[in-house]
């Protein structure tokens, strides 16, 4: 006899049932107790209330070594919903499910959320919690992992991917989110590692906490594999809400304006004279971007790794912006490996999604030492000179202070096709420092000199040096600054650029690819 109508609609209300307690209720409670939400607690605190939409809630595992067990959804959660009433692509994997391990059903989910956003050019979200490769289904997991890297590379630079790391990621569960544009890690509930720290001891004999092998602030600090640590997973939602308020949902997709109530045509006074006379003397570049920027709203990316530069999302009237800015404050704003990569990785994405970029210069040059040799600044050092010269996207660029050298050439000079370059009257463009100079060209001169002849002949070759290249005006009688403004003028003028500029078309030769320096 058939089921009854009745019954139809309870059997689907048990399995929904069912599904909704994952791994079942000791290990919902043992997720809980580790100071961790489960997956579907994870989506509904991400996403606008009431939009989620779930795929594939039923699909099972067909492996026959996990013998009867089976969880419906396998041990991921996919689907879609809104985030900012802005559509996204969503997977969570659930660690009460085989720690969140990944087999052959739970990747074809993955999968298929993933071609669901690329298809309709929507953001994809990962929250990742899983012991990497599902041990008992053998290659096929591997397999899995394989077909979920092709996509996030396809996706690359034409949907935005976002991972959340959420509980020990370990195997190929760190590498998908290695191919994404950013990473989240919650401190003290989740780690990264691609052999834990048991395989390390018996490989190398090396003692290592997993907190200390790979742990938020690992990183977001040391490696620079994470773009944000945040202190809790509702921090992290929070943060995640505002990184997507910033980005457009796909490439060739304008972004809307943000809102903002903070004037336009406001004077910048409180940056006044953030710029020190004495070149010597740092400052914090940060007070300029907060002031210039609406309602003093900044999102840092990387705000603790590589602190030399700094790089975030920020608007200016309303247009969504991506600002790079050496940091005098931390040693003297200079370019090393770390900054380089990382200063590029972020030109690269904002060029990819169309984010205008404003950068902000105040840089001695590249950090001198064997070190920087060894570690390869001349490869790394390289990709922000490559990022910056084939992005295609507005670029205006204001030098604060010091632009020496070759980092002059990187830091969005015009002679890399910078739209507009600006200048404070505080600003040096030079081949190098007046000291450094001085004792090079004049060496002859100072020779022989002792005692206080040596310090006076030196002190007036090192004046006559800055009056005469350690100024701005060198650069703009050549063309090379398209204006020198006062600091107080900043932001009205950064705005005004950025209409002017608003549809840049700039076409490149045909090529397949270009061969950024890996
Ligand atoms: C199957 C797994 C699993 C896995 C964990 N579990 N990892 N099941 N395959 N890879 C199961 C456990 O058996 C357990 O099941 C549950 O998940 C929770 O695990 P616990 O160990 O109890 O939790 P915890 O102490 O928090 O430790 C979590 C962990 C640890 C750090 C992730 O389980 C771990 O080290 N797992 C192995 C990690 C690893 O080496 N992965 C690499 C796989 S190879 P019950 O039934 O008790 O709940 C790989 C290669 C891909 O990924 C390469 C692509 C480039």
């Amino acid at each position: 006899m058939s089921q009854s109508l009745e019954g139809k609609r309870t059997l689907l209300l048990k399995l929904r049932q069912e599904s909704e307690l994952g791994g079942g209720e000791a290990r919902i409670k043992k997720q809980h107790e580790t100071g961790k939400y489960t997956a579907r607690e994870r989506i509904e605190r991400l996403v606008d209330p009431g939009s989620f939409l779930e795929f594939d809630r039923f699909v099972v595992h067909k492996s026959q070594n996990l013998g009867d067990a089976k969880f419906l959804g396998d041990g991921v959660v996919t689907g879609i919903a809104t985030i900012n009433g802005q559509k996204i692509a969503i997977f969570s994997q659930d660690f009460t499910c085989w720690g969140g391990a990944l087999g052959a059903a739970h990747a074809k989910k993955i999968c298929k959320i993933m071609d669901f956003a690329l298809e309709n050019r929507i953001p994809m979200i990962g929250i990742n919690d899983s012991g990497g490769a599902r041990i008992q289904e053998g290659v096929e997991g591997l397999a899995g992992y394989g077909e979920i890297f092709y996509r996030n590379v396809k996706c690359s630079g034409v949907i935005p991917q976002i991972s959340l790391i959420m509980g020990p990621c370990a195997g190929g569960a760190v590498y998908s989110p290695a191919l994404t544009d950013f990473i989240f890690m919650v401190e003290k509930t989740s780690y990264m590692f691609v052999t834990g720290p048991d395989v390390i001891k018996t490989v190398t004999h090396e003692d290592v906490t997993k907190e200390a092998l790979g742990g938020a602030r690992t990183h977001s600090e040391i490696s620079g594999v994470a773009q944000f640590n945040v202190p809790s997973e509702d921090e992290c939602f929070e943060r995640v809400r505002e990184l997507l308020s910033y980005i457009p949902p796909a490439n060739f997709t304008k972004a809307t304006p943000k809102y903002t109530s903070d004037i336009v045509y406001r004077d910048n006074v409180k940056i006044k004279e953030t710029v020190p006379a004495n070149p010597k003397k740092p400052y914090d570049m940060k007070e300029i971007i907060f002031d210039v920027v609406d309602d003093a709203q900044f999102l840092e990316v990387h705000k603790d790794y590589a602190k030399n530069i700094i790089v975030g999302f920020a608007s200016v009237g309303g247009i969504k912006i991506g600002i790079v800015a050496n940091q005098p404050a931390v040693l003297a704003g200079v370019l090393d490996i770390a900054s380089s990569e990382k200063a590029a990785r972020f030109v690269r994405f904002c060029d990819a999604f169309d984010i205008p970029i404003l950068t902000l210069v105040d840089v001695p040059g590249f950090l001198p030492g064997t070190n920087q040799e060894y570690g390869g600044i001349i490869k790394h050092g390289s990709k922000l000179l490559y990022a910056y010269s084939e992005a295609t996207v507005p670029l205006i660029s204001i030098i604060t202070r010091k632009s020496y050298g070759g980092a002059y050439l990187v830091m969005a000079s015009k002679h890399i096709k910078t739209d507009v370059n600006l200048a404070y009257p505080t600003a040096e463009i030079a081949v190098m420092g007046a000291e450094g100079a001085v004792n090079i060209i004049y060496r002859h001169e100072l020779e022989g000199l002792t005692g206080k002849a040596f310090d006076d002949k030196k002190a007036q070759l090192i004046a006559d040096y800055e009056e005469k290249f350690a100024n701005p005006y060198r650069a703009a009688e050549l063309g090379f600054m398209d204006a020198v403004i006062l600091p107080e003028e900043t932001r009205k003028r950064v705005y005004e650029y950025l209409i002017a500029l608003k549809n840049k078309k700039q076409e490149k030769p045909k090529r397949k690819h270009g061969n950024i320096q890996l």
